[in-house]
């Protein structure tokens, strides 16, 4: 099926894409900008960033066992800080307390992290050269998704008709109001640790199925954390309220699946489709189970502004269950579908809700997402994004495979279309695989790797399984 979605290094000229995107009904919400855009400098909390660039939290799978950073992750520091980009959101997912972890090597923080985090921050900005960016900390807790030895050990908002069941879920999974009690002074602990380590923000992890973004679809839980929005979102009040009082310093950003859909699974041709058409478990969701109302997306930015949030990354889903509406790619991963449609038009909705969400709330600063897949055409559109309101472009896979290409784009310098990331998946692959995450293909470091005869063969049979199609 993918050999009839359009690759987009085979859109040669302006043209080519124009046209592209007309067949497919998108052309309004992809439209082309002018570069210099992107090197505009823009205020967030009183700092004047130099470009709309910013990179998004990537994870390596490649900490120490006890949470603690190693030369993969400090590489892959130093490389954000190479792009150029004037923000860095978050760097990657650090869980708040051990048994929050996704992955027995993702990292933790902690006041023994301290000087870990403190290193982290300072080879990217070494890295930076011209304007320092402003650098945040993206924390969380994983929720359904933890597995912090390896094996799932899942705490939960709500039980889940469609999910429990790939992750073990019993009737004890299900936290406490009081456990989420204690949970918040676990984030408002690691903030301070964050604030001392230098950081300018914390970001409090409401996406992709993790914990925070679960709460937010608790629509029928009971107690204090469920049933009504304001309810939902007392976590995060309460970790904000205690940020003040500990780390009044330290700003505060939000990256949120500003919609969500059903889990999708292959169907009979491989493509992905939803595994329900009644689903009232997805924030921002129209009941659907693929559609999207945005009214409490809305509501929760009306919230950020009255508590004084200015940064949102708006991104979708999670990567688990719908991976296409949030990381669109053209070659799935060794777990995931084929596209269900070109994934362009994943790209077109997650672009749509950013500008959304900017126009009607202009105090925020809104980072976009799910850019990479744009490749050739992530300078032009991005600029067209940021013309539309939109704050700035975040830029996730790509940092992976071509760091330099934000600061190659505001300062003029030709796109090397050879490094540009083309979708292939592996850096999802290969996590899901227990190896460590690094763009394959082509990072020349990661090519050399011994990982990536396993990741190869995972490939393989993650094919055969599909009944030969691609991933
Ligand atoms: C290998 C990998 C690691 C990621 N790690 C994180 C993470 O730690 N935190 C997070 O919020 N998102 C994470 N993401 C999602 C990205 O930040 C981003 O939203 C997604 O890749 C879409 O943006 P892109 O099209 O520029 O890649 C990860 C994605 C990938 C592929
Ligand atoms: S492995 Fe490299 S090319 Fe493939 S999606 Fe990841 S960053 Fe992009």
């Amino acid at each position: 099926m993918t050999d009839r979605i359009v690759q987009i290094k085979r859109l040669r000229d302006r043209n080519d894409f124009a046209t592209h995107v007309q067949s497919l009904g998108i052309a309004t919400s992809l439209p082309i900008g002018d570069r210099a855009m992107l090197a505009r400098p823009i205020e967030v909390h009183g700092h004047s960033l130099a470009n709309r660039f910013a990179v998004l939290p990537m994870e390596g799978w490649d900490g120490t066992t006890d949470g603690r950073s190693t030369d993969l992750v400090r590489r892959r520091w130093e490389r954000f800080g190479a792009s150029g980009a004037a923000l860095i959101w978050g760097g990657e997912a650090v869980a708040v307390r051990p048994d929050g972890r996704a992955n027995p090597r993702q990292l933790c923080i902690g006041p023994e992290s301290l000087a870990d985090l403190t290193e982290l921050r300072a080879i990217t900005l070494d890295a930076s050269h011209g304007e320092p960016p402003m650098i945040g900390l993206q924390l969380t807790h994983s929720g359904r998704w933890a597995r912090p030895t390896g094996a799932f050990e899942p705490r939960i908002v709500f039980r889940h008709p469609f999910l429990d069941d790939r992750v073990g879920v019993t009737d004890d999974s299900v936290l406490t109001d009081t456990e989420l009690d204690d949970l918040v002074g676990d984030f408002v602990r690691a903030s301070v640790v964050a604030r001392d380590a230098g950081f300018d923000f914390v970001d409090v992890k409401h996406c992709h199925g993790y914990l925070l973004h679960e709460l937010l679809a608790g629509f029928a839980r009971p107690g204090r954390y469920g049933g009504s929005l304001s309810n939902r979102l007392r976590f995060f009040d309460e970790v904000v309220a205690g940020i003040r009082r500990d780390a009044p310093e330290l700003h505060i950003g939000m990256r949120l699946s500003a919609f969500d859909l059903a889990p999708h699974v292959a169907g009979d041709d491989g493509r992905g489709v939803p595994i329900a058409d009644d689903y009232p478990f997805a924030f921002g969701g129209d009941g659907s189970g693929v559609g999207i109302d945005l009214s409490e997306s809305h509501e929760l930015a009306d919230h950020l502004v009255a508590a004084g949030v200015e940064l949102l990354c708006v991104t979708a889903g999670s990567p688990y269950y719908c991976p296409h509406a949030q990381r669109p790619a053209y070659f799935p991963p060794s777990d995931g579908y084929l596209p269900p449609r070109d994934p362009l038009h994943e790209v077109a909705r997650l672009f749509d809700v950013a500008r959304d969400l900017a126009s009607v709330h202009p105090q925020l600063r809104i980072v976009a997402t799910g850019a990479s897949y744009l490749q050739e055409w992530l300078p032009d559109i991005s600029a067209g994004l940021v013309d539309g309101g939109v704050a700035m472009i975040g830029y996730g896979r790509g940092v992976l495979s071509y760091p330099e290409l934000p600061r190659d784009v505001v300062t003029g310098v030709d796109v090397a279309r050879e490094r540009l990331c083309r979708t292939f998946s592996d850096c999802t692959t290969a996590p899901r695989n227990s190896l460590v995450s690094g763009c394959y293909p082509l990072d020349d470091f990661y090519k050399q790797m011994p990982e990536r005869r396993a990741l190869t063969a995972a490939k393989r049979a993650a094919e055969q399984a599909r009944g030969g199609r691609r991933s």
